[in-house]
């Protein structure tokens, strides 16, 4: 049995369907159902006795108390977090209130739990942390890409959250001894992700015939990874990581955000050309920056491939076919998140945005 936080998310339900699509070890999946938590994502498990939702929040001691006690987790995995950088620049306080007070009562309950558990359990016992590589900072253009060591410089609430919960993380390894397992992933695309993220934003905007916005000068650089990739590596540092490592995850894919949206237009042209003919591209528009906006990211992800063999399956052409494939297929799926929060959230941020055609 595993403890899975934040599996209704784009990337922890990612992880609960292909885990229990190639293993019938069960999963207790505990989500607070903010606006990103999404359970249609997990409608194919409706009635699948080996997941087990539990909507609730990381920082309740005591109901993680209860769900580790009565399930007895061989493994706990922390997808759980706010995600988003723009909301983290509205207002930081929900990120400061989960990724951090929430990752520290999760710890708490998993450290009790785990102390109380006999030889052979407390030796196999893995906490496993799901981070991303924006606590390490920006890169220079021709600075070498994040390595494991690399010094920690966060630069949003976002990735300062984040950062906060990775050594807190680390310090329950060399303080208690709980056995933890830390991943920093780059930028992940694929089915299931929000759209107020850059590359689905772009599809559903596109076909929506809506402004397709570009922050500033759209050479900002981010690596991406198909994430049904990130979930294989996840897997993998579960299975045979170092207990106390870190390993960073990521597709060897630094791509400007621009060539991102160029290749989501031309895609589209082909699969679902404009009604009136064109291209979608004729929808790009330049928006005010992202303040302190990052301007690349790039990890090296030659250690997780050197001690366990992971690489990557999807190149950036074929996940991203496979990602604007299943946009155009899911159309219910869009339409269904799109209402409420979402819908207020989009003019809260955009309506304050000053826009320019291109
Ligand atoms: P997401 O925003 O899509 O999903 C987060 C999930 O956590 C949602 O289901 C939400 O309801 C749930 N949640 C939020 N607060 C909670 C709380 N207090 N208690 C319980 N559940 C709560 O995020 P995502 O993109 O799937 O990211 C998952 C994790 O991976 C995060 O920790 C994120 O920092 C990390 N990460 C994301 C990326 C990326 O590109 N999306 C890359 C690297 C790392
Ligand atoms: O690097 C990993 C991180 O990737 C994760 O930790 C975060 O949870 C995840 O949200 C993502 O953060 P980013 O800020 O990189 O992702 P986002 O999709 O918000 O933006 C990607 C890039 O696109 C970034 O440079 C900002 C830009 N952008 C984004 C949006 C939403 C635009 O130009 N226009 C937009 O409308």
């Amino acid at each position: 049995m595993l403890l899975v936080t934040g599996g209704a998310g784009f990337i922890g339900s990612n992880f609960v369907l292909d885990w229990l699509a190639q293993s019938d070890e069960p999963i207790v999946n505990l989500d607070k159902l903010t606006y990103a938590g999404n359970l249609e994502n997990l409608s194919s498990l409706d009635g699948d006795k080996r997941h087990v939702f539990v909507k609730g929040d990381i920082g309740d001691a005591a109901l993680v108390a209860r769900l580790l006690a009565t399930h007895q987790p061989r493994a706990v995995i922390n997808f759980a977090a706010e995600s988003h950088v723009d909301r983290s620049i509205h207002g930081p306080e929900d990120f400061i209130q989960t990724n951090i007070v929430g990752t520290f009562h999760l710890l708490e309950a998993v450290r009790a739990y785990w102390n109380g558990l006999q030889d052979v359990a407390k030796a196999g016992f893995r906490f496993l942390h799901v981070s991303t590589d924006e606590v390490y900072g920006s890169l220079g253009r021709d600075a070498a890409a994040f390595t494991e060591t690399h010094a920690y410089a966060p630069n949003s609430p976002y990735s300062a959250s984040k950062a906060a919960s990775d050594h807190l993380v680390r310090s329950y390894h060399h303080t208690y001894g709980l056995p933890v397992l830390t991943t920093n992933c780059s930028n992940n695309y694929g089915p299931y992700h929000f759209p107020e993220k850059l590359i689905p934003l772009m599809i559903v905007n596109a076909l929506a015939g809506k402004p397709l916005p570009v922050y500033g000068d759209g050479q900002q650089i981010r690596d991406w990874l198909y994430v049904k990739d990130h979930c294989s590596a996840i897997r993998e540092v579960l299975a045979r990581g170092r207990l106390g490592e870190v390993y960073n995850v990521g597709g060897w894919n630094e791509k400007p955000n621009l060539d991102i949206v160029h290749t989501l237009c031309q895609l589209l042209d082909e699969l679902r050309p404009k009604a009136g003919g064109g291209s979608y591209q004729s929808q790009i528009t330049y928006v005010t920056d992202r303040p302190g906006h990052d301007r690349r990211y790039a990890i090296d992800a030659s250690k997780i491939e050197r001690e366990l063999g992971w690489r990557p399956l999807e190149t950036f052409e074929t996940g991203i076919r496979k990602t604007v494939a299943w946009y155009l297929t899911h159309a219910d799926w869009v339409a269904n998140v799109q209402n409420g929060s979402y819908l207020e959230w989009t003019t809260k941020h955009y309506g304050q945005t000053s826009e320019a055609a291109v």
